[in-house]
């Protein structure tokens, strides 16, 4: 049996990036009766960036209740928030006095922003430490990640490592798995769909505003009755993304003859997309109106997820010597 974790960040309500290229890719893999899935909101890696306590809660269950929308089957596996498991905290501790400095320097996550160093909090210096030891906690045999990620798999890699040539097998060197999907998916600019950019399809908004995003995507200014490249389209892209194949080769075909315009194109998204969407639509607007009972799924998970932190830790600290 294979033990699958990934960490989610609850920076706001998942758009159509995060579940193509993070949440249904996870939860297919969770599907597999042969593995135990470990998937969690990784609500103290938010501190870094939001310090607004209630936009946190808010994020944090919305992501909640995103995956469970999406089909998680979180009774069977182990859904939590990180910050419920205050173990994380301690094996962080132990695992920064094993991180050489320049490993965390070098990190792209921290370099990125070190132009500007009076803005950098040490949370973002060390954000690879944390997720090292969510990871290594759990004893995780697989990890999936996006591509930008794949560096701190490789940090976690290398802290679990050196720790166990010093005091012999403590934890499970994971592995990563990559998800390139992630890095490709195109928001309504045609850059990679990410909040950063502003041009998410944001899928668990209301209807309204939910067309309103298909309806702004960029394309370029050929009218109506002009032949029109697809592969050269953000519409036709994001709509590959989502149809089968006889769809796809139909709106292709609109494309390439002319008489169909970005307009048109764009109402078949919407369609396409609301229709795809329903039922987690629906899920997703009746769990977000209880936060008691998203709670109650949560602290079902934590409780869970408690017993093997604890276990893993005191396997640490008799290492350590404590
Ligand atoms: N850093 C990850 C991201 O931004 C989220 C994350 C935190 C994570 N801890 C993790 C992912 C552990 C995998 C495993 O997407």
């Amino acid at each position: 049996m294979a033990r699958i974790l990934t960490g989610i960040q609850s920076s706001g309500k998942p758009h159509l990036g995060n579940i193509l290229g993070a949440i249904e890719p996870s939860v297919e893999l969770s599907k597999n009766s042969g593995n135990e899935s470990l998937f969690f909101i990784a609500d103290l890696h938010s501190l870094i960036n939001i310090k607004d306590s209630k936009l946190r809660h808010e994020n944090t269950l919305s992501v909640a209740a995103a995956w469970i929308s999406m089909g998680f089957d979180y009774k069977n596996n182990f859904f939590y928030r990180q910050s419920k498991i205050t173990e994380v905290c301690e094996l962080t501790w132990y695992l920064n006095c094993f991180t050489p400095f320049p490993m965390l320097s070098n990190s792209h996550s921290f370099k990125d922003k070190s132009e500007n160093l009076s803005s950098v909090n040490s949370g973002l210096f060390t954000y690879p430490v944390l997720m090292a030891s969510d990871i290594l906690l759990y004893d995780a045999d697989i990890v999936p990640v996006g591509k930008d990620q794949k560096q701190h798999l490789e940090i976690t890699r290398d802290i679990a490592k050196s720790f166990n040539h010093q005091y012999g097998e403590t934890f499970v060197i994971p592995e990563c798995k990559l998800d390139d999907k992630v890095m490709t998916i195109p928001g309504i600019d045609g850059r990679k769909m990410s909040k950063t950019y502003n041009n998410t399809i944001d899928i668990f908004s209301e209807e309204k505003i939910l067309k309103k995003q298909i309806m702004s995507i960029v394309t370029d200014s050929k009218g109506i009755d002009d032949k029109k490249n697809p592969e050269e389209c953000n519409i036709f892209n994001i709509y590959a993304l989502l149809a089968k194949d006889d769809q796809i080769i139909k709106m292709r075909k609109k494309y390439k003859s002319g008489g169909f315009g970005y307009g048109d194109a764009k109402k078949e998204l919407q369609n396409l997309i609301l229709e795809k969407f329903r039922k987690p639509r629906e899920k997703y607007f009746d769990l977000i109106k209880n936060y008691d009972h998203l709670n109650s799924v949560l602290e079902i998970g934590e409780k869970k997820a408690k017993i093997i932190a604890q276990e893993v830790l005191e396997r640490v600290r008799i290492k350590l010597g404590y």
